[in-house]
């Protein structure tokens, strides 16, 4: 069995105390109408970004391929059914071939993908609506319930799987949360060699790894583009790459993501939806 040592992270542990505090402040502000407050300045509708990304080894015919990425919607005090139907709407609009969701579905615990199921349900694409899990969604270890009840509303999940599109001429990988990989499979075995590839992987430490193993574009959530982005409080989030790292083995794309943990706020890193156009390398004439 082949698995990737490089594709392990340990799991940030915060003491009980700092945890118990986060979740006094969540409690306190969700009381006070944070999810109104945050539906009304984050996601009515989110903003959007656009990337163009020129992957090697790309079909010519699959030059402008567009796929919509969503990611971080952490269903929770925040977040709840409705919140996302103008971050679906405005996603559907934009007639994506393909979309993507890179996890944090839930912020605290498994029963959370329900409420925004049927938001998610209504997302529509000829190639269809693939997703990875986030670190926050193996509360309870539901995950199984969650991939079967989204596979039935037409949302699939890639737990260290691939999946051909196109007939083939393109793969979409996706990762377990790094944190959380326990080596039960390979996410590569079906990937034929030298294929162009895309890797959805919640956490944006996978992508030397993965461009390593031939993934020319990785697409990442998780930072929340450090949420309130400010100096001091930043480092409450996960360390934020950019919005994009461009380097020799390939390109990273970190959504800032959609939802909030702890306060709705965002500073300075806004919910986003982000649309990224597929280009296919020029032929020499
Ligand atoms: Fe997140
Ligand atoms: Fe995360």
């Amino acid at each position: 069995m082949s698995t990737d040592r490089s594709l392990r992270l340990e799991p940030r542990r915060f003491s009980r105390a700092r945890l118990a505090f986060f979740r006094a402040i969540e409690q306190l502000a969700a009381a006070l109408g944070g999810r109104a407050f945050y539906r009304a300045l984050q996601l009515s509708p989110p903003r959007l970004r656009e990337e163009r990304v020129l992957l090697e080894g790309l079909a010519a015919r699959l030059d402008g391929l567009s796929i919509v990425h969503l990611s971080d919607l952490h269903a929770g005090p925040f977040l709840r059914g409705g919140d996302l139907a103008r971050a679906v709407e405005r996603t559907n609009a934009l007639r994506p071939d393909l979309i993507v969701l890179t996890g944090d579905l839930v912020t605290h615990a498994a029963e959370e993908a329900w409420w925004i199921l049927e938001d998610l349900a209504a997302l529509r694409a000829p190639l269809g609506v693939c997703a990875v899990f986030g670190n926050h969604d193996y509360h309870g270890r539901r995950e199984r319930e969650i991939r079967s009840a989204y596979a039935a509303r037409g949302i699939e999940f890639l737990c260290d799987e691939a999946r051909p599109l196109c007939d083939g001429a393109l793969w979409l990988i996706g990762l377990e949360d790094l944190e959380e990989k326990r080596g039960a499979r390979d996410a590569f075995a079906r990937v034929p060699p030298g294929a162009c590839a895309i890797a959805l992987c919640h956490n944006p430490k996978g992508a030397p790894a993965l461009h390593a193993r031939g993934c020319a574009l990785v697409l990442s959530g998780h930072t929340h583009g450090g949420q309130i982005n400010l100096p001091g409080i930043r480092r409450f989030a996960p360390a934020h790459p950019g919005d994009r790292v461009d380097t020799p083995g390939g390109t990273l794309i970190v959504s800032r993501g959609l939802g909030a943990l702890g306060l709705p706020l965002r500073v300075r890193a806004a919910a986003e939806l982000v649309r990224i156009v597929l280009v296919a390398p020029r032929r020499a004439a």
